[in-house]
């Protein structure tokens, strides 16, 4: 390959690889012959050898590598998108933002009612609702990209495309968003990481046990729980007691809310008590999860309202 013309000398390289090849027992061999393959062409053409390591923050290639084929890619993005850069300290069993991004869009939410995040452990969940309220897009707290690294980087373009984010950002009068936690150090951490995104002044942080959290009455609104699940935090035999309460709190004090559930434990999930609409279903890492979705209705006369109109 012509590296001399896709990558600078001057570059940092590393090498990641996804291989399924019997004569292979360990990638590290496979990344450092790559590697060695590129930054020798360089060295030949060039007469510098470029820096290289494990680091993802410069070029970053990967080799797929199956059975008698092999296909080596240029990565664009290096560190994963998957992270939106905001979250600095992760707290206790914090979800990954962009799994935490695609549950808030798999609610019901519209962007405006009010979105109730008790047990917000970093805030990652209140966060990415409102980053999504007011437009702000991840690619607004990263500024690092293996693509930057390529030879053909055009930082003018670039620039222009971030002033397009930077453009497209919007308050919401009136906007309520708000995350709770038991613990001292999850509203602190959350507050930290709200206001690395710029999104400290859109939500109201309160610590206090989740059954004390502010429900604004009247409205139709979203209720976010993701409870630890035994997984990794917790202790299941106390969690069936807090799911149960859940489940209380959201009969008792979440009327015409829809509530959501994230959890990685179905079983805990039946101690709720109540029937879930919509199960949907999420990976958090190998952990199959479901988003529940539990419809609070108002009143026995507004379900009949909400069940006659469903029927025309
Ligand atoms: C799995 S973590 C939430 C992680 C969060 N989604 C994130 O991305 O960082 C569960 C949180 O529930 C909180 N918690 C546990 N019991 C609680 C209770 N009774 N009231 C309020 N919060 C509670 C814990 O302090 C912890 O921060």
């Amino acid at each position: 390959m012509p590296w001399e013309n896709i990558l600078n000398n001057t570059s940092y390289i590393s090498v990641t690889c996804t291989v399924d090849q019997l004569t292979v027992n360990n990638e590290m061999f496979v990344n450092v012959k790559v590697k060695d393959a590129i930054v020798d062409k360089l060295r030949r053409e060039t007469s510098v050898r470029p820096d290289s390591g494990p680091d993802m923050t410069g070029v970053v290639i990967h080799l797929y590598w199956k059975d008698d084929r092999a296909e080596v890619f240029i990565d664009t993005s290096g560190e994963t998108l998957a992270k939106h850069g905001y979250r600095k300290i992760p707290g206790k069993a914090p979800m990954l933002e962009a799994l935490a991004a695609s549950t808030v869009m798999a609610t019901k939410w519209d962007r405006q009612a009010p979105f109730i995040n008790p047990m917000c452990g970093s805030g990652t969940v209140a966060i990415e609702a409102a980053l999504q309220a007011t437009n702000r897009r991840p690619g607004l707290y990263r500024s690092n990209y293996s693509f930057m690294h390529l030879k053909n980087f055009d930082v003018q373009v670039y620039q222009a495309e971030l002033q397009k984010l930077r453009d497209q950002v919007k308050e919401v009068p009136g906007l309520q968003i708000v995350a709770t936690d038991i613990s001292d150090d999850a509203i602190n951490i959350s507050k930290v990481n709200a206001g690395i995104a710029g999104v400290e002044n859109v939500i109201q942080f309160k610590r206090c046990d989740f059954a004390l959290t502010d429900v604004p009455e009247g409205k139709e609104g979203i209720i976010y729980f993701n409870p630890e699940y035994g997984e990794r935090l917790g202790d299941v035999k106390e969690l069936e007691e807090t799911y149960a309460r859940m489940g209380d709190f959201l009969k008792q004090k979440c009327k015409g809310y829809t509530g959501y559930i994230f959890t990685g434990n179905l079983d805990l999930a039946k101690k709720i008590g109540l029937k879930a609409r919509r199960r949907i279903e999420f990976y958090n890492a190998k952990i199959d999860c479901r988003l529940l979705e539990y419809e609070l209705y108002a009143g026995s006369k507004d379900k009949d309202r909400r069940e006659k109109v469903s029927q025309e």
